[in-house]
């Protein structure tokens, strides 16, 4: 049986067509209800949907052979995995942003608002300023609106939120996008069906790229 750790959403949604165009399918998943594995035992594979940021726990434990993640939970917990491949989908950057009127404090560290503690910290440290992490679980935007912290790193997508509340991007970090993660083991017991499903797709992105 080959478990694969799904993002529950939208770009879950997106990443199952994918896993059904390289010949994994399992219709019950797309039934419209609240269970949470899916199975198709003639093809032995299994579908669970998990939070996005818990899909790298799933695949590091081995509880889950591969899934999707987000290149972001990659880069802040490091989850000891493979990463196979760029799906190129679910495409956003993080950033730091603050308000228009934003000043950079010189005779203090900065106050940086984030759910994303090790980018934040990683990405001050390579420009060499001082920081004072305020780590928030959501809604970060409204940290420097009520003089919570100086910045913000974030996700930034369209950019709506931002806009809506008057912030703007100041530094991009790094851009991100959904990877196709591996356990270790997994990857090399599970090797044959893992590989179906690389190359799969590795094609259909080349075909989207046409
Ligand atoms: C994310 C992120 C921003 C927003 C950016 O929040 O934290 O708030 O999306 O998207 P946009 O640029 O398209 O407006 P999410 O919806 O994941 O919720 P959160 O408040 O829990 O972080």
């Amino acid at each position: 049986m080959l478990n694969i750790a799904l993002p529950k959403g939208r770009l879950g949604e997106k990443v199952y067509t994918m896993f059904e165009k390289a010949g994994f399918e399992c219709p019950s998943i797309k039934e419209n209800n609240r269970k949470l594995i899916f199975e198709n035992t003639e093809l032995g594979i299994r579908y669970f949907w998990v939070k996005p940021s818990d899909v790298s726990i799933y695949v590091e434990h081995g509880a889950a052979d591969i899934g999707v993640a987000g290149k972001d939970i990659l880069l802040e917990y490091a989850p000891d995995v493979y990463e196979l491949l760029d799906l190129d989908i679910g495409k956003c950057r993080m950033a730091v942003a603050g308000k228009k009127d934003f000043r950079n404090p010189s005779q203090r560290p900065l106050r940086v608002a984030t759910k994303f503690a090790n980018i934040a910290k990683n990405y001050y440290k390579s420009i060499g300023r001082d920081i004072d992490i305020i780590h928030l679980n959501g809604s970060i935007e409204i940290a420097p609106i009520l003089g919570l912290s100086d910045v913000i790193v974030d996700i930034v997508e369209t950019g709506t939120t931002l806009k809506e509340n008057n912030l703007e991007v100041m530094e991009t970090i790094v851009p991100i996008s959904a990877r196709l993660i591996a356990n270790k083991a997994s990857f090399k017991f599970k090797t044959k069906q893992i590989e179906r499903i690389l190359e799969s797709m590795r094609e259909q992105l080349k075909e989207q790229k046409k």
